[in-house]
């Protein structure tokens, strides 16, 4: 499928979402429905310069009462009470802060200086929210599976979705490819695994991106992204013993690394695996993630913004991070088969 089509938005026709006739005040402090109205009304869509509209975001968070829960490296985040959100608001303060847990050396790669060039480049301009959002969108296509209106929104979902059965479908045909460019050979156990019903598990939680004027003390009223994403239930995947887990989840987690392992190949891109502990985990960059969420049914992605962009420049690249992914992907794919 044609990834520029994507970008070319069908006019949406807003009042199929907005009820007419109630004052805006009223609106916003309305829950639930209202609230994620709003959010379609506002999101961005295209990573296209020319479509971005500013949200008023601090008036659609004004009535909801965020609860602090982290503050990843890029976003801080907070749950909205009484609502199934999460909003991920980009730091203008971003501390790249990859090895604040440990006082160990610095390894020769990542040096404090390419450290502050790495920071610099991530700051949420308009411009870097567009690129990463425009990585985001294949992203999807690889990671999601929206069968139901309910998993996502978005004007194009369809084109989205076709892309998303294509990739799906072609799983096992891609395998032989698959080996030898990484020159592996995969437990023959995931054969059956790339055809059952496991091969369409949607890893993405639902979510919307606004651009508009931050809400948090620490970014003084500057424009940056807000992500607002269906809150997941469960557990890091730091916090779990992978051998553990039931079955079902075991056979998710193949099909997530087979997908890593997938993109990589076609499209040149890593998403961020980053362990919770960059030193003390440096071999574990991948099982030992907080981007990841586990629960009984489910495993989901979701950190959905950083991705290392194997073919771009050396900062963007990420030095040596995505072949340290990579190579992890392609021992552990192996060793959660032997189980499943
Ligand atoms: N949808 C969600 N549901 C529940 N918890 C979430 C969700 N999204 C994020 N969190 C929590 O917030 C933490 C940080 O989120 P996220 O990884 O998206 O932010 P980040 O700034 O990109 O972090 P980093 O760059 O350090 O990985 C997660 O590790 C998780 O604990
Ligand atoms: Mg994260």
């Amino acid at each position: 499928m044609k990834f520029k089509q994507l970008f070319s938005l069908k006019k949406i026709n807003w009042k199929k979402f907005l009820k007419t006739g109630v004052s805006a005040g009223k609106f916003f402090s309305q829950k639930g429905n209202n609230f994620e109205n709003l959010l379609k009304r506002y999101a961005i869509y295209s990573p296209e310069q020319t479509t971005v509209r500013l949200a008023p975001t601090k008036r659609m968070f004004s009535n909801t009462q965020l609860r602090f829960i982290s503050s990843g490296l890029q976003a801080r985040v907070y749950k909205i009470r009484d609502m199934d959100w999460v909003v991920k608001e980009g730091r203008w303060d971003l501390d790249l802060n990859f090895f604040g847990d440990t006082k160990l050396p610095l390894s020769a790669s990542l040096s404090s200086k390419l450290l502050s060039l790495f920071s610099f480049t991530f700051l949420p301009s308009r411009r870097e929210i567009l690129r990463q959002y425009k990585a985001y969108l294949k992203f999807v296509q690889y990671f999601g599976y929206f069968t139901n209106p309910n998993d996502y929104y978005h004007p194009n979902l369809e084109l989205i979705y076709n892309a998303q059965k294509n990739i799906r479908d072609s799983l096992l045909f891609y395998k032989d490819d698959l080996e030898s460019y990484y020159k592996i050979k995969l437990n023959p156990k995931i054969d059956e695994l790339l055809v059952s019903d496991t091969k369409y598990h949607n890893f993405l939680p639902k979510e919307y991106l606004l651009i508009g004027q931050s809400i948090s003390p620490e970014n003084k009223n500057k424009d940056t992204f807000f992500i607002v994403q269906q809150f997941i239930k469960g557990n890091l995947l730091h916090d779990e013993d992978i051998q553990k887990l039931d079955i079902k989840i075991r056979k998710q987690m193949v099909l997530l690394i087979y997908l890593i392992l997938l993109m990589n190949m076609q499209i040149h891109i890593v998403p961020d695996t980053r362990p919770r502990y960059p030193i003390l985990q440096i071999g574990n960059w991948l099982m030992k993630t907080d981007n990841i969420i586990v629960n009984n049914d489910n495993v989901k992605f979701i950190d959905t913004r950083w991705f290392w962009d194997t073919k771009a420049n050396f900062i963007k690249k990420g030095a040596v991070i995505p072949s340290m992914i990579i190579n992890l992907a392609k021992l552990n794919i192996n060793e959660i088969l032997k189980n499943v």
